[in-house]
C-alpha cells in the first residue's frame, strides 16, 4: 500500500492560504489510492450522533466529466481542468447504518454493548419518526462540515478546490445512479493543482458577525 505523506502541515498556510481555484493544471491528476486517502482524512469530520451521512461520488474520467457537464454549465473550467470533481450528497436513509457503526464501536472497544443498546433504544423512534425537512437539514449540516474538511485535507496534500453550489440539484443524483428521494445533493468540490492565483476575498469583521453576551 502506498503511504501518502502530507506535503504541507502547517496549519495556518492551509487555512490562510485557501481560496478558490476554478482553472487547475489538467496534466496533474489524483491516484484513486490517493483519493482514498484524502477521502479517509476527509471523514473523520464530526456529524450528527455520528451517521455519517456523507457519500461521495469521485469523477474523474472524461466519460464522467462528459456526463456531468450540462449540469455545472456556469463552472465549466472546474470540470474541464481538475483532477476531480468531487460530488457531495447526503443520504436521507443514514440511519439505516446506526448499527452497524455503533456495532464496530463495540467491537473495537470503544462502547460498552449496553451504551449502543441505549443509543439505538433512544434515537430509533426519533429518526423513525423525522419529518424529511428535519432529515434534509441534518444532512446539510453533517455534509457541509465534511465539505469544509475535505478542503483543507485537499490542501494537505497539496492540492486546491473550489466549493460548487451552482449546478442542476434536480438531476445531479439519477444522472450518476443513485436515487434522487434518498440522496440530496450538497455541493460539488473541484479539485486540482492550481494553474492561477485565484482572488483573494474580503471578509467582515468578527463583530459585524458576532454576538457577545
Ligand atoms: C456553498 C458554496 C457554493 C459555491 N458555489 C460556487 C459556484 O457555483 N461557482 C464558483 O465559482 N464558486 C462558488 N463558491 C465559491 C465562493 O464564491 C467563494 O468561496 C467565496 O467567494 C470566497 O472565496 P474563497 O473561497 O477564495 O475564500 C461557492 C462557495 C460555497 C461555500
Amino acid at each position: 500500500m502506498t503511504t501518502h505523506i502530507y506535503k504541507n502541515n502547517d496549519f495556518s498556510a492551509i487555512m490562510k492560504g485557501r481560496r478558490s481555484i476554478r482553472k487547475y493544471d489538467t496534466t496533474v491528476k489524483i491516484s484513486q489510492s490517493e483519493m482514498t486517502a484524502i477521502l479517509k482524512d476527509t471523514i473523520t469530520a464530526p456529524s450528527s450522533i455520528n451517521m455519517q451521512p456523507w457519500r461521495f461520488v469521485v469523477i474523474s474520467s472524461p466519460e464522467g466529466k462528459e456526463k456531468l457537464k450540462p449540469l455545472v454549465k456556469f463552472n465549466a473550467t472546474q470540470n474541464d481542468t481538475s483532477a476531480a470533481m468531487i460530488l457531495i450528497f447526503g443520504d436521507l436513509n443514514n440511519f439505516d447504518n446506526a448499527d452497524k457503526i455503533l456495532s464496530q464501536a463495540v467491537a473495537e472497544g470503544l462502547m460498552p454493548e449496553e451504551v449502543k443498546k441505549r443509543q439505538l433504544e433512544m434515537f430509533t423512534p426519533i429518526y423513525n419518526n423525522m419529518s424529511k425537512e428535519k432529515l434534509k437539514d441534518i444532512v446539510l449540516i453533517d455534509a457541509g462540515l465534511v465539505a469544509m474538511q475535505f478542503m483543507l485535507t485537499a490542501r494537505a496534500y497539496g492540492y486546491d478546490t473550489n466549493p460548487i453550489g451552482g449546478f442542476d440539484h434536480d438531476n445531479l443524483a439519477q444522472t450518476f445512479g443513485l436515487d434522487s428521494d434518498r440522496y440530496l445533493p450538497v455541493m460539488i468540490i473541484s479539485i486540482g493543482k492550481a494553474d492561477e492565483d485565484g482572488y483573494s476575498s474580503v471578509r467582515l469583521p468578527v463583530d459585524d458577525v458576532t454576538t457577545w453576551v
